[in-house]
């Protein structure tokens, strides 16, 4: 058969939304371009949203309209469901197993369905023989499933590295430019449209670990395991924090970090400092990276949108072009049956650390630290008081490098001693 011959993709487009009203965007501008890329033409038959009667802004009447989702996944019309309505179970869950058990291909942005339910939902599409494809998940336009899918296809993976919450980058940003703090600068973030009313799937680290989960499988190979990711939000990082980072050359970040050890598999989403002249501590705003690290090709670094309908959406075409030239291959690399089962390494890896305390000023507090940090094995690179706040006198350390179980027990001892005012915060110095 040739190209023109053969039939076209039909979509269906589960939620209208930011995402789904990009995707339309894209296939009302691009369709001679999508059907030469793909060799055949790809087309809209229906679509769900909640709301019929919203205005979206873009001519939906040749459309089909279904109110249930799960309605849409079984539509004989639809060929490949589109799942942009978002949330880990409930209708998007629906209709992505329904679709997948009907033979239907499934393209998704929906990281938190994916994180938690996308071993399950992969070995379904293998089963069915279709594919199931979530670019747009993992920092939106950021192509870097495919990167490390396809182009890294012949290395051993090291480590992947990333910042892929907008949300939380631009909060640490405006807070160094600014000097506001941290409420001030989230408040902004929420006019701005750059967080959601409730912020805390952003701030806690959650969204971004969700991403990790998905990037940590393809990397190495393993099964997703959200729940062994160590997360921590950015809502304890103060301005002083900010500024102390920023006199010894470094910048915060929310950082995620994948890499096998010894001990199993580490998935870390965490506040880190990293040098201020990286590529990494570079990145300004709303803008997402993510480095990979491969044992034959060195270091990898992109960089891009990673939200908004038009990146998304070219993600969620990208996927929908390959599916629509016969590239279904498995979701996560490999089989999802040989996927193995990591051990949970935790926060295993050794590094140098920054110690924010605030302690009583008074003679020999500086001595019971020492001796706390020296009992846990741990010794001091660094270490710089700033001037009195109140009472309180604070006292920044950064360490050599040390387990994250090691600061631990001194920072338990160091709280513990009457001269510390505050709990101590301790924010791993990641080497890039
Ligand atoms: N926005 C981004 O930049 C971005 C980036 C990467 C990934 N994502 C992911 O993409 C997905 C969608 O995000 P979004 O920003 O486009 O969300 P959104 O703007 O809130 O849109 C969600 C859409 O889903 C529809 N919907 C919700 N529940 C439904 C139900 N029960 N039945 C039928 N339709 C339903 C809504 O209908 P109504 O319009 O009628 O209310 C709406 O059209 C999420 O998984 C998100 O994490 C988003």
């Amino acid at each position: 058969m040739t190209d023109h011959q053969r039939p076209p993709l039909r979509l269906g487009i589960a939620g209208l939304g930011t995402v789904g009203g990009g995707v339309i965007a894209i296939v009302q501008q691009h369709g001679a371009l999508l059907a030469a890329r793909a060799g055949r033409r790809i087309e809209i038959t229906a679509i769900s949203a909640r709301n019929r009667n919203r205005d979206r802004g873009v001519d939906l009447s040749s459309y089909a309209w279904e109110d249930d989702p799960v309605a849409l996944a079984r539509r004989d019309d639809v060929d490949l469901v589109i799942e942009v309505m978002g949330g880990e179970d409930g209708p998007a869950k629906a209709a992505v197993e329904t679709a997948l058990a009907g033979g239907k291909h499934v393209v998704t942005a929906n990281k938190a369905m994916m994180a938690m339910h996308g071993q399950a939902m992969a070995e379904a599409a293998e089963a069915a023989h279709v594919a199931l494809r979530y670019e747009a998940g993992v920092a939106g336009g950021i192509p870097v499933v495919k990167v490390l899918g396809e182009g890294l296809a012949a290395n051993v993976i090291t480590r992947v590295m990333g910042v892929m919450n907008g949300t939380c980058n631009y909060i640490l940003t405006e807070m160094q430019k600014t000097g506001a703090d941290y409420a001030d600068v989230l408040a902004d973030a929420q006019r701005l449209g750059y967080a959601e009313a409730d912020p805390s799937f952003d701030v806690g680290g959650i969204d971004a670990a969700h991403k990790l989960a998905l990037l940590a499988s393809l990397a190495f190979g393993t099964r997703i395991d959200f729940a062994g990711v160590v997360i921590e939000g950015i809502d304890r990082i103060t301005l002083a924090d900010i500024r102390h980072a920023a006199d010894m050359g470094f910048r915060i970040k929310l950082l995620g970090v994948a890499q096998m050890t010894d001990a199993g598999l580490e998935q870390r989403m965490q506040p880190c400092l990293v040098p201020a002249g990286s590529p990494l501590g570079q990145l300004d705003g709303v803008t997402n990276a993510v480095a990979i690290e491969g044992d034959h090709v060195g270091t990898i670094f992109l960089q891009g949108p990673g939200a908004g309908a038009g990146p998304t959406a070219s993600a969620i075409m990208a996927d929908v072009v390959d599916i629509a030239r016969g590239l279904t291959g498995p979701s996560m690399g490999l089989p999802a049956a040989q996927l193995a089962d990591a051990a949970r390494a935790g926060d295993v890896s050794a590094a140098a650390f920054y110690l924010r305390l605030s302690l009583k000023d008074q003679p020999g507090v500086l001595a019971k630290v020492a001796a706390a940090l020296g009992e846990e094995g741990v010794s001091v690179h660094q270490m710089r008081q700033y001037d009195h706040d109140g009472e309180a006198a604070p006292l920044l350390i950064v360490t050599h490098r040390a387990t994250r179980s090691a600061i631990d027990g001194a920072l338990g001892r160091i709280g513990a001693m009457e001269d510390s005012l505050a709990a101590p915060v301790a924010l791993r110095i990641e080497e890039i």
